[in-house]
């Protein structure tokens, strides 16, 4: 398995550009199933993620090809017919999002198998609320042997749902079966992800009549069919905030480009407090650090737009090096410290009770071997090792490259002194 080496303690100058965000495009990839016709996703992350989707959509007989066009990556999907509606085990385990394709099929045929997804690392994660919504919807849910069966011979009919709590998955998964049921569905309660209003608004650029997108009650007039588009992914709100606590940790001027700062306002308001310099243009974000100290600022992870969950972590590694205590609640996945030991191992002092963690900053991180449980912990973990003395490894780097597209390129462009170490493929594991 790779590993990626950083030797610690060079500061980071010059420009970062971001890429599309994973989570809008394998959203944006499962909703091409929806159309007889090709959709074109622009500003695409290539990603273990995309890949493994792409394989999961070939199954079903969408014919994906990517290149590099006028406006940077892009892949085509094009499903004429769908020559299966069975998603199996082997390939949902590896990633839970793939889940979502059951509206879709189900939207489109009439019937779907799809496999659930199981547990994960940072949390139980459930689905609970997404075949609730499609039971709302007039789909008939039975499962076995760890299959979703859904059935709606008849089509899909625009019902009310409202979610008894906020999530992102089942709001997107709700809104790709409403789009071509018959009559209108009133979503209340909804996630207001940019993601989401990403994938509503790809919708209605395909013939979907969605409004309310970004609130938390969205609107669904049902079509008969939809039809091809062109679209250009969201930038990943995730991968800037993550390069902005980087910059924040290591030192020196970071500017991010392609990049919609009021996307991570309250992660850029936390580094203010923390005490960075923040300058935000229109799509850029500049990040400095002159100051040799770091302050403690406590937050809490919320839904959108609250402080991200997909966040906590990177931040945390900056909060190892503050000059007092910070404290970090996570408020969304019940299970999301698992960086807790693996920054104890560099040299973080933090202590754990139930969803709080107390950050008492240290002096210095010093370099270790340590474990990447997840996409974000693996970020943070290579934060951390960008302010550590001496050598980092990290280990079972393919969580990360789920989800962050070039990470050592972008980083060692900045002059961190970054590494991947080559080894055996992985075998990828839920999450
Ligand atoms: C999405 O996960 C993201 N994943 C996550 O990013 C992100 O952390 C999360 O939203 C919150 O922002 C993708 O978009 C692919 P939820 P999702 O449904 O949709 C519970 C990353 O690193 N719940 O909003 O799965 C659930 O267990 C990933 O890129 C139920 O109980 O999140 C959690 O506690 C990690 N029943 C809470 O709701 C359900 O049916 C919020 O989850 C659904 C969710």
């Amino acid at each position: 398995m790779d590993r990626i080496a950083i030797e610690g303690g060079s500061p980071l100058f010059g420009d970062i550009p971001i890429s599309g965000a994973k989570n809008s495009a394998i959203k944006l990839m499962a909703a091409s199933l929806l159309t007889s016709e090709p959709v074109r996703l622009t500003n695409m992350p290539r990603l273990a993620d995309t890949r493994l989707l792409g394989r999961l959509l070939a199954r079903f007989g969408t014919q994906i090809s990517e290149s590099d066009g006028p406006d940077g990556q892009q892949t085509v999907l094009h499903t004429p017919e769908i020559t299966s509606s069975f998603a199996p085990y082997e390939l949902v385990r590896q990633m839970r999002a793939s889940f979502n394709v059951l509206g879709p099929l189900l939207a489109r045929t009439g019937h779907a198998k799809v496999s659930l997804p199981g547990g994960c690392t940072i949390g139980a994660r459930p689905v609970d609320l997404h075949l609730k919504a499609l039971e709302a919807l007039g789909a008939h849910i039975d499962m076995h042997e760890g299959y979703v069966f859904a059935q709606a011979p008849r089509g899909l009919k625009g019902a009310e749902i409202e979610f008894p709590f906020v999530s992102v998955g089942a709001t997107e998964h709700a809104l790709m079966a409403a789009v071509l049921a018959h009559g209108t569905t009133v979503m209340k309660n909804c996630a207001c992800e940019p993601e989401i209003a990403d994938l509503a608004e790809c919708l209605n650029a395909m013939g979907a009549k969605v409004s309310g997108q970004g609130t938390t009650t969205i609107v669904v007039e049902g079509v008969t069919s939809l039809h091809g588009a062109d679209w250009s992914v969201i930038c990943d709100r995730i991968e800037a905030g993550t390069y902005a606590v980087a910059g924040a940790m290591a030192g020196g001027e970071v500017r991010l480009t392609r990049v919609r700062p009021e996307l991570i306002a309250i992660l850029l308001d936390k580094l203010v407090e923390a005490g960075c310099e923040v300058e935000r243009g229109a799509d850029t974000v500049t990040i400095r650090r002159k100051d040799a100290k770091i302050r403690p600022v406590d937050l809490t992870t919320d839904v959108y737009p609250g402080f991200a969950t997909d966040l906590q972590a990177q931040f945390m590694a900056l909060m190892t090096l503050a000059d007092g205590e910070s404290v970090i609640r996570e408020t969304i996945f019940e299970n999301r410290f698992m960086h807790v030991p693996e920054l104890s191992r560099l040299g973080a002092d933090i202590r754990v009770t139930g969803n709080e963690a107390r950050v008492h900053g240290v002096t210095e991180l010093r370099g270790a071997q340590v474990m990447a449980t997840d996409l974000r912990a693996s970020a943070c973990l290579v934060i951390a090792g960008l302010a550590a003395r001496g050598e980092t490894i990290v280990n079972r780097v393919y969580h990360l490259d789920r989800g962050f597209e070039n990470l050592e390129g972008k980083l060692s462009a900045c002059g961190a002194n970054i590494r991947r170490l080559k080894g055996d493929s992985p075998i990828m594991e839920e999450e």
